[in-house]
């Protein structure tokens, strides 16, 4: 029996927006080099302040724009034959050209980027100037009520599948497993929502040291036993959204914590989190503290968020990097709607991904022993 699509090694490089940098990474006046999907890309700020991605390599001759280029008044300065590139990826002057009219032609076409969430956003997709959907946190007024969210540097995963991440969003018995978490009460099982988001609510108990290996730190940590109320949204392979409400005795804080996954290349991702916590600490002094240093106890407690989130991740990143994708797997029933969500999931794969073909990525994990064995459904 021929193995479903959505059941065979998933693509690295699929089609939906991505956060490759930090905004602090893209600093005025420097030019920043990364690697995205496997491809060298540079970034640097316009004469306005907007952050502009091109490929590193100058259409002119193929230097890298990235090692040894400078950003001079909002354009990036090639350095082999000191040709001036804009925001739009245009050539706009060459310091040993008499003639501008002969840099039309030379043009590299920019990626498409947003800067939210302290973090920047690029898409990948079929046409990189044309996204096929539009990114959540561009939505004006989306962060309004929220602590300015705040994000760190994350952590590589080498190696890690795209799709093991946001899988384990929906993956119910790792929450107990990893995370040592306590699943109390599922609200709405996960699924697709009509927005079209994979969504689930959960009720939670996070204890504190519980992925400690010193046995002792477990045992202390069990008195410091916070219940909270889970709300997660996976947008795509590369973004979640989850929104953490504690206890009223705990203030009825709100944690929004955007989880950001981005394939580097054909093997490796990156994982980082950015936090925010609603406004809702009405005290005279937070409301000073907020007017004299421009943030209160929300801003301070959406970092103390960050590095439990970021830490929470110790035991996922041993799983994914050593994990193997199994065309057929053995779900049990325990383990949430894992085939449902891989099936959600091929609507990111770009149409021309074929993983039966021979050369596909991964293609040697399919051992005929479980090909045999038929699909998981
Ligand atoms: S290769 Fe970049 S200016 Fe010539
Ligand atoms: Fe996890």
């Amino acid at each position: 029996m021929a193995t479903k699509r959505y059941m065979q090694p998933p693509p690295q490089y699929v089609h939906d927006w991505f956060s490759p940098l930090r905004s602090s990474e893209v600093v005025p006046g420097k030019v920043t080099n990364f690697t995205f999907m496997g491809n060298e890309l540079i970034a640097f700020r316009d004469a306005a302040g907007e952050v502009v991605v091109l490929d590193a390599t100058c259409p002119h001759f193929g230097a890298h724009r990235g090692v040894g280029g400078r950003v001079i008044d909002g354009c990036v300065r090639c350095p082999f034959h000191a040709l001036h590139f804009d925001g739009n990826g245009q050539c706009v002057k060459g310091e040993f050209v008499k003639d501008a009219r002969n840099l039309r032609h030379l043009k590299s076409v920019p990626w498409t980027v947003h800067e939210a969430a302290a973090s920047i956003f690029v898409w990948h997709g079929a046409d990189r100037r044309r996204p096929d959907r539009p990114l959540r946190f561009a939505e004006p007024g989306f962060f309004d009520g929220w602590s300015t969210p705040v994000t760190n540097a994350g952590r590589r995963l080498a190696p890690t599948n795209v799709f093991f991440p946001t899988e384990n969003i929906i993956d119910i018995q790792h929450f107990y497993a990893v995370h040592a978490w306590d699943l109390r009460a599922v609200e709405k099982a996960p699924g697709e929502d009509v927005d079209g988001t994979f969504s689930a609510v959960m009720q939670m108990t996070w204890r504190a040291g519980a992925q400690s290996p010193n046995a002792l730190v477990r045992r202390l940590g069990r008195s410091y036993a916070s219940p909270f109320h889970f709300d997660v949204r996976v947008l795509g392979p590369g973004l979640a959204i989850s929104i953490a409400t504690l206890t009223p005795a705990q203030g009825g804080l709100q944690i929004m914590s955007i989880i950001m996954i981005t394939p580097i290349n054909e093997t490796d991702c990156h994982i980082r989190v950015a936090n925010c916590v609603r406004h809702t600490i009405d005290s005279p002094l937070n409301r000073l503290a907020r007017r004299l240093l421009g943030g209160g106890l929300e801003e301070v407690l959406s970092r103390v968020f960050l590095a439990v989130a970021t830490k929470d991740f110790d035991g996922d990143e041993m799983i994914w990097t050593n994990r193997r994708f199994l065309p057929n797997p053995k779900p049990l029933p325990d383990d949430g709607p894992i085939i449902e969500y891989r099936r959600w999931c091929e609507r990111f794969w770009p149409p021309d991904y074929l993983p039966d073909a021979p050369d596909a990525p991964d293609a040697e994990v399919i051992a005929p022993r479980h090909a045999d064995a038929g699909a998981a459904e």
